[in-house]
């Protein structure tokens, strides 16, 4: 198993993940952490076969498998040995999202009871604080460090330390799973809950931006109206926006498209509920029963 490569890819099989953990610990005279890779389709998967090995704890996300560019005027890989390429890791604030979503259903797993060390991304203390309320019991930056020195941990500590006093909370461990319960299946969301943007006319700085994601890729209904003094202005149609939240993401001004919640007038509906309900029609039994 020392053959270079081999970590990696009996990380991907939750069989060797188990086995392997097994025998570490059998000789361990340390706690063992197993550090997870990512490049597996559900990470929680091989994270119950560590516990199952006995794993102390577990660590994720090592890097993300890929091939940074590609020279278009050697048609190299970048980058490459010999002009040949082979994957390289990717990590780093690109990463972040990644990492958080994996350890968030490492954390909601019942059968995934020991800690569990975040890494990805992790780059100041907000971030640190992030992967906490999503579980993590702890966090390890690389990246970061590899840009800024270990003074970046210094920083980090500081700002948690200001933060846990900001909000009158004695012990960093109290924060460690804090949004957990908050953190779902997409099948748990109220359907019938309902945002729309709304354009600030004071603060916009007519771009046009916003009005041509919404035209050119999501749902048109962002209209180029004029006002009494021929001056144009933009006007969400808030009955045809979807929420979608495009029109401010590329919105250079803060404050010119807020997103807001808006009474949609039905009770709270999940998309399981609905299924169910469905079903029970189909079966002819009163999905309200009296
Ligand atoms: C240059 C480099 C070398 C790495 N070497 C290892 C390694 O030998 N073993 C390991 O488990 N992870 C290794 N990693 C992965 C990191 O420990 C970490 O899991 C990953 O980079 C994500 O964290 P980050 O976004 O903070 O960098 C390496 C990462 C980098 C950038
Ligand atoms: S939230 Fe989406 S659908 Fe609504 S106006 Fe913005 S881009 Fe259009
Ligand atoms: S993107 Fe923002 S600033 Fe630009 S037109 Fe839309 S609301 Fe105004």
């Amino acid at each position: 198993m020392a053959e270079r490569g081999m970590g990696a890819a009996s990380g991907q099989v939750p069989e060797l993940v188990q086995k392997q953990t097994y025998w570490v610990k059998e000789v361990a005279k340390t706690p063992v952490i197993v550090k997870l890779t990512p490049n597996i389709t559900d990470i929680t998967l091989t994270a119950e076969a560590a516990v199952e090995g006995g794993a102390d704890a577990i660590s994720m996300i090592n890097t993300i498998n890929s091939l940074a560019a590609v020279d278009i005027d050697t048609w190299d890989t970048v980058p490459h040995v010999g002009g040949k390429g082979a994957h390289g890791g990717y990590c780093g604030p690109a990463v972040k999202p990644i990492a958080l979503h994996m350890v968030g259903e490492c954390a909601r797993n019942p059968r995934i009871h020991v800690p569990i060390s975040g890494i990805g991304g992790i780059s100041n203390w907000q971030n640190a604080v992030e992967f906490m309320l999503m579980g993590a019991t702890g966090v390890q930056v690389c990246t970061a460090a590899m840009h800024h020195g270990f003074r970046i941990v210094e920083d980090m500590i500081e700002g948690l330390n200001n933060y846990l006093d900001a909000k009158g909370i004695a012990s960093v461990s109290d924060l460690v799973g804090k949004s957990v319960q908050k953190y779902s299946d997409w099948g748990d969301l109220d359907l019938n809950y309902k945002i729309v943007a709304r354009i600030n006319n004071d603060s916009c700085i007519n771009c046009n931006k916003c009005h041509i994601a919404c035209e050119d890729t999501s749902h048109q209904c962002i209209d180029m109206l004029k006002d009494d003094s021929g001056k144009s202005y933009l006007k969400v149609r808030e009955e045809d926006c979807v929420g979608c939240n495009l029109c401010s993401i590329v919105c250079p001004v803060d404050g010119a498209i807020d997103m807001v919640e808006v009474k949609s007038g039905l009770p709270p509906m999940t998309w399981n509920e609905r299924q169910a309900a469905l079903g029970a029609l189909a079966c002819g039994v009163d999905p309200v029963p009296k």
